[in-house]
């Protein structure tokens, strides 16, 4: 098969871990026969130090002539440190969604078995925990009016949700759900919001159709509770885009480290695959950083973008055997011994070019 992929590295950390993903990527073509082409671009504070815009017209042309996009970081602390800053690189990421329709954010929450020591909760409590978040990617607050008064001292954000926004983001969680444990929670805020109420309304309405699949609804307070009480009880969960991405950081952690999660996110045009952290601009260029969000969500590129589910599970199947062999980065390895992001990255190229 020809895979012809967009690579963004974009900020930070985003070179180093989409390199390591890259290598990989290319190790399972070979193996498999799959000719790769891939071309990189800019996003990101790196695209507003160049050219003034953090998703360039030629970006966006390329994410839209691709198979697929392969996504790094985004992020820079001299932005966040400015809240007057006009263009900012988090608005990159935000174009390149919008424009690119990708109103689904899957973001698989599993642990792996050699790392339940590694969970600040009990082993008990997170040992066998699996689900998927489906985390509304292109509505809510952070695409709703926002602004300020004349004299600067009021500021608004709307959360906006139109009703067929709300029904496709749902109709993808129903559909999950009969694929997976059968089990749906449509998280929302429903006691205070009306886009929560709306939210809730429609899933009422759908839920009929799914009559197999149990279907909880549940505020967003409690169910981040619930993440770190009991994460077993979950097996789909389907929330709005500011409430994803809150709950997504969350649940990262319970399966040891926030540089294991991967996503997808998938709509109208090109899907993009990314790991869920960010740019983690204090390891940028140190080699320390985690790569296994990002080869994760390479395997999930296979697996979405191209239907290569051999593929997918062989990058997997690197992945915990390196966590196995502890040939893991600092973050995991704390005081044991740990490999730099270019060794881990080596190691499960080689897995995967042997295996
Ligand atoms: C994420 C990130 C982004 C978001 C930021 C970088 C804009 O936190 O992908 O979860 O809030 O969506
Ligand atoms: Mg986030």
């Amino acid at each position: 098969m020809k895979l012809n992929i967009a690579v963004l590295a974009g900020d930070g950390i985003g070179p180093e871990i989409i390199e390591q993903a890259l290598k990989v990527t290319k190790a399972v073509c070979v193996k498999f026969g799959h000719e790769l082409q891939y071309k990189h671009a800019i996003t990101g504070a790196c695209a507003i130090d160049k050219v003034g815009d953090p998703y360039p017209a030629a970006t966006h042309q390329l994410c839209m002539d691709s198979d697929a996009v392969l996504f790094g970081a985004i992020g820079d602390p001299k932005f966040d440190n400015d809240p007057t800053a006009k263009v900012r690189p988090e608005q990159g990421l935000l174009r390149m969604r919008k424009q690119l329709g990708l109103y689904a954010n899957l973001r698989p929450v599993e642990t792996f078995e050699s790392l339940l020591h590694k969970s600040p909760l009990r082993q008990d409590l997170v040992k066998g925990a699996n689900f998927m978040c489906i985390r509304e990617l292109t509505g809510g607050i952070y695409f709703g009016e926002k602004g300020r008064s004349e004299d600067g001292n009021m500021a608004y954000d709307n959360c906006v949700y139109h009703r067929d926004e709300i029904e496709r983001i749902l109709k993808l969680g129903f559909e999950y759900a009969m694929k997976r444990r059968k089990k749906l929670t449509v998280v929302d805020k429903a006691n205070v919001l009306e886009s929560s109420r709306l939210w809730r309304q429609i899933a009422q309405e759908m839920a009929p159709q799914y009559p197999e699949v149990e279907t909880e609804y549940m505020f967003v307070d409690n169910a981040a509770m619930r993440i770190i009480q009991w994460p077993k009880s979950f097996d789909v969960m389907v929330t709005e885009n500011m409430f994803g991405d809150i709950l997504t950081d969350e649940a990262s952690v319970i399966t040891g480290s926030l540089g294991l999660l991967p996503s997808a996110s998938i709509g109208l045009h090109t899907s993009v695959f990314e790991p869920i952290h960010g740019s983690y601009p204090q390891a940028a260029g140190k080699n320390i950083a985690n790569p296994i969000a990002t080869v994760l969500s390479a395997a999930m590129m296979f697996e979405y973008a191209f239907n290569l589910t051999d593929e997918g599970a062989l990058i997997r199947k690197a992945v915990t055997a390196s966590l196995e062999a502890g040939v893991v980065t600092e973050d995991i390895a704390g005081d044991g011994k740990s490999y730099k992001t270019s060794e881990v990255g080596d190691w499960l190229t080689d897995y995967v070019a042997n295996n």
